[in-house]
């Protein structure tokens, strides 16, 4: 039998150890530019009457030009990445976007859009001097339908906050993921996220009604529809959705929201090896069919790091692997009865070792928070390199294996991710950063990832720090296109320059 939940969760404390870190300058990332060796492309440099003019456009308390309420807006969640911008714009409504990059078009000023700086790839933050143009006040809910679920509001609304409000009409969001209490949703749709529960309610792709974009030289897109059907013409929107700031800046937003679940259950369970959690996936979505949400692993390396640095505690014993079920159904009887199945057979079968199961919402939060957990846990012993990568499920943990063997003891290698969607997330805990380790990791990461048709950015996005290896998942053609619809649409590439995008080997310039 599954033993219950009772002792454990209570001492889980959801302190966010990585957040409340202070900028002191020891602990200052080494400026992107030096640390990756970038030059500077040939855009304007802001004056003093460039500020001016920013001031009459927005209130001056919107417009941060003090270098220590810059700072914060220049380094990105991980303190891997750090820019040198001088300026953060923060505009209220879609015409302020407009104006501003109307004229920064105009001034040839490059600027770096900026929703939640929960980005992992880097892609949030400037490299150079950009001007950031971050959201945060663009976050008015401007209407729900809870006959459709169609929820319209600014890109700048946080996630969490989102989720809140629709809950109380019954309604979820399509999408979570442990940056929540953060990442806007136009930081979401820029990247088109991904998160805990794309298995059961699809990517964004699907999500999203319309959007409003404002393109480099401030003219505002209307796609702003909430229909599910609009097939009139090329589907815009969804140039927007995964481009990270490089084709506009996401103003507006209609999104579909899914029924609130009335019976939701979690399992957290402890599976000898990968094989059979393999295994316990091709059972759990013929098993549970239909109610399954979520179907997340960790290795035993994630999580005993994570509870060791968070100080948090694991509700069951030690395992080489864990793994995390979830349901979302309307019927708890139903559900319960087909849950219960799936677990009385999966344990008689010894593909679940041990487990524990709840349906006590306060409980599911805790377990969760351990998942959720290790994206930050690492960061705890010094440096994360990070890496978000699609594979076919048959090789999927093989190359925590590889690295592990690889790297040695010069650093912790762990292995957690979406199982449902083939995506594996690959931390590499060190004390620092150090030139020798990353020359280790990269390009053969990337280079394993293309021998068995993976993609180099599951969910991420390619942001500043994968361009470089866009051709290990990218073709010359799709690229191409890539780079004719960048000049079509932001012709002075100056939104958020130096990220996805390749520069152009000199062997393929005429
Ligand atoms: P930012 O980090 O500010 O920006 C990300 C990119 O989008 C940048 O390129 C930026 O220029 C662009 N951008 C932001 N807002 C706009 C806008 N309005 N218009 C145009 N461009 C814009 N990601 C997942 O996919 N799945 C996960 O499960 C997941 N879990 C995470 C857990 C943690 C603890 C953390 C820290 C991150 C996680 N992430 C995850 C990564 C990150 O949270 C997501 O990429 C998120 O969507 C970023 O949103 P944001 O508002 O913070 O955007
Ligand atoms: C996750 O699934 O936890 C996130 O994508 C963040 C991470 O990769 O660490
Ligand atoms: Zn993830």
């Amino acid at each position: 039998m599954i033993k219950s939940i009772a002792i454990l969760i209570s001492n889980l404390n959801k302190t966010n150890i990585i957040s409340q870190a202070k900028y002191t300058t020891s602990v200052l990332p080494q400026f992107s530019s030096e640390k990756y060796a970038v030059k500077r492309k040939n855009f304007g440099i802001l004056k003093s009457a460039d500020v001016e003019y920013f001031k009459s456009v927005l209130s001056e308390d919107r417009v941060l030009t003090d270098e220590s309420d810059v700072l914060p807006f220049n380094i990105d969640w991980i303190k891997n990445c750090r820019g040198q911008s001088k300026i953060v714009l923060k505009p209220k409504t879609t015409d302020e976007v407009s104006q501003i990059l109307s004229y920064c078009n105009k001034n040839r000023l490059a600027v770096c859009p900026q929703g939640g700086n929960t980005g992992l790839v880097g892609g949030s933050v400037p490299v150079f001097d950009e001007i950031v143009i971050n959201l945060v006040h663009m976050n008015k809910i401007i209407s729900l339908d809870d006959i459709s679920g169609a929820l319209v509001c600014e890109a700048g609304c946080i996630l969490e906050n989102l989720d809140n409000y629709v809950r109380d009409h019954n309604l979820i969001m399509p999408l979570d993921l442990g940056a929540k209490g953060s990442c806007h949703i136009g930081g979401n749709i820029s990247t088109n996220a991904g998160g805990l529960r794309l298995l059961r309610y699809g990517n964004l792709h699907g999500s999203v009604l319309g959007i409003e974009a404002v393109k480099a030289d401030g003219t505002v897109v209307d796609c702003l529809r909430t229909l599910k059907k609009d097939n009139t013409g090329y589907h815009l929107k969804h140039l927007f959705i995964g481009s990270e700031g490089t084709l506009g800046v996401v103003t507006k937003v209609a999104i579909h929201c899914p029924a609130l679940p009335k019976a939701v259950s979690l399992g957290f369970f402890g599976v000898e090896n990968f094989e059979n959690l393999l295994k316990l996936y091709k059972s759990a979505k013929s098993s549970l069919g239909e109610i399954l949400s979520a179907f997340e692993m960790a290795d035993n390396k994630s999580i005993s790091l994570t509870v060791e640095n968070c100080k948090l505690s694991n509700p069951i014993g030690d395992y080489p692997f864990y793994v995390l079920i979830e349901t979302h159904g309307s019927d708890e009887t139903h559900d319960s009865e087909k849950l219960n199945r799936f677990l009385s057979q999966e344990m008689e079968s010894g593909l679940i070792l041990d487990g524990t199961v709840t349906s006590e919402p306060a409980k599911i939060k805790n377990i969760w928070h351990i998942r959720e957990s290790i994206a930050g846990a690492g960061l705890i012993n010094g440096y994360v390199f990070k890496y978000d990568v699609s594979l076919p499920l048959r090789n999927y943990y093989d190359l925590v294996l590889t690295l592990r063997t690889r790297v040695g003891d010069r650093a912790r290698v762990y292995g957690y991710g979406h199982v449902g969607d083939g995506n594996i997330h690959i931390n590499v805990s060190a004390s620092k950063y150090s030139k020798e380790l990353y020359a280790i990791l990269e390009p053969f990461i990337y280079e394993e990832v293309a021998k068995v048709g993976g993609s180099i950015s599951a969910e991420h996005g390619v942001g500043f720090r994968k361009p470089q290896f866009i051709h290990y998942s990218k073709d010359k053609t799709a690229l191409q296109l890539m780079r004719d619809l960048k000049q079509s649409m932001d012709p002075n590439g100056i939104l958020n320059p130096y990220k996805v995008l390749p520069d152009v080997p000199d062997i393929e310039k005429d």
